[in-house]
């Protein structure tokens, strides 16, 4: 049976943290029950298309989707059941930050259906919180990690950030100690980047960011005090305790197909790649006069597959299948690309043996400049 994945981008947060370029918004709380609707008639234009498929993923993800109030969050599970074919057993995340995330709030999204909850925490210092821009504070998130596992969520996710202005190993690993305390199932720690639009990029000659080989330092430790406590890699970013994995963010790297509801969202259903216009006004307005909200969509090559194959995979622990590579491409992954396993094995950063070849957490270090280095090739 057809399975699909189900995103929908709730665009809204009480105030922009300092580094965050997602598609979110400030001030625009007037907008939701607007934006909620709109996101109900775009999902059930899928409604036929999704026929004889299975949802067996869905996440409500922003933006700060516990920014929503009880009762929007309940709506927005109705369109979703009435419009999407959700298994039973679907996993189904609901993003959550500390301050927004309440007894009502965690209520309303089970009630919605979900089953997962992620929740950003960033760092376990005030101090660093504040540098940030959150409004939260370590004690707070401890409150609402505690009012979402009392509402049931037995699957909870929490997002750590390396590199942050002023973080030392110490603080970090500190960070990190408390996270592991709170004992969740699923950890991202994410290492911080200065993104253009952000009040971080204004200030960044200022910034008292530790080196690159701090860095460095920080990514690994932190991937291997993790693994000791049980959190597996299974991503550049991601770790889990055993079979707690994001099934949804796993569809993206494996390229399975998904739908994307919402303004800034996009979706790979059907072999094409769609986009949705990035403004709340604009999106609520296409959708209420029977516009499309979709800017922009195209038909992927065999060329657009095979590099974003080598480029998705080579994220994951997983990596490159080397039996799935060949019946996608019609040819063999390590004959093609047998200097470069060579030269990234043989430095420890890939390994690669008949089955697969994938990235170690040093190769992890350097994604970027290795897949570049393989995609030369295609
Ligand atoms: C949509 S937010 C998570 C939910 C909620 N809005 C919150 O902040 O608690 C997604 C996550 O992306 C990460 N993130 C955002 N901007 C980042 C950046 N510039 N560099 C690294 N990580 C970033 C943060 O860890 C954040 O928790
Ligand atoms: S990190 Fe979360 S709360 Fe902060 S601006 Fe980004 S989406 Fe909003």
């Amino acid at each position: 049976m057809r399975k699909v994945g189900l995103y929908i981008h709730i665009p809204f947060c009480i105030k922009k943290c300092a580094y965050c370029d997602f598609k979110s918004y400030e001030n625009s709380l007037e907008y939701r029950d607007a934006y909620i609707e709109a996101a109900g008639r775009e999902l059930s234009g899928y409604k036929d298309a999704l026929k004889g498929a299975v949802v067996d993923t869905v996440y409500i993800g922003g933006g700060t989707p516990s920014a929503l109030s009880p009762a929007q969050i309940i709506r927005l599970g109705e369109h979703i059941r009435a419009n999407a074919p959700v298994s039973p057993d679907a996993e189904f995340t609901f993003e959550a930050n500390p301050d927004t995330g309440t007894r009502e709030v965690f209520t309303a999204a089970r009630e919605a259906g979900a089953n997962r909850v992620s929740m950003g925490l960033q760092s376990a210092s005030d101090e660093e919180l504040k540098t940030l821009g959150r409004l939260h504070t370590v004690k707070r998130f401890e409150e609402s990690f505690r009012l979402a596992r009392e509402c049931g969520f037995k699957n909870i996710s929490v997002d750590l950030m390396t590199g942050l202005p002023g973080q030392s190993m110490e603080s970090l690993f500190a960070s990190a100690d408390f996270a592991v305390s709170m004992a969740p199932e699923h950890i991202s720690a994410y290492g911080l980047k200065i993104e253009e639009g952000t009040r971080f990029y204004e200030i960044k000659d200022s910034l008292p960011l530790p080196d690159e080989d701090t860095e460095a330092d920080m990514y690994l430790g932190l991937t291997e005090y993790l693994s000791e406590r049980g959190y597996r890699q299974y991503e550049i970013s991601n770790y889990a305790k055993d079979g707690f994995y994001s099934r949804h963010n796993m569809r993206y790297w494996l390229g399975s197909e998904y739908i994307g509801i919402g303004c800034a969202a996009h979706s790979f259903f059907g072999g094409k790649r769609y986009f949705n216009a990035p403004g709340i006004e604009g999106y609520i307005s296409a959708e209420k006069s029977g516009r499309s909200p979709v800017m922009e969509c195209e038909s992927l090559s065999r060329e657009d597959m095979l590099t974003e194959h080598i480029m998705l995979r080579l994220r994951t622990v997983r990596g490159i299948r080397h039996d799935e590579f060949r019946a996608a491409f019609g040819f063999g992954f390590p004959e093609r690309f047998k200097e470069e396993i060579e030269k990234y094995t043989s430095s420890g950063h890939m390994l690669s043996d008949g089955a697969h070849t994938s990235l170690t957490p040093r190769g992890f270090l350097l994604s970027n400049s290795i897949i570049a280095d393989i995609l030369l090739k295609i």
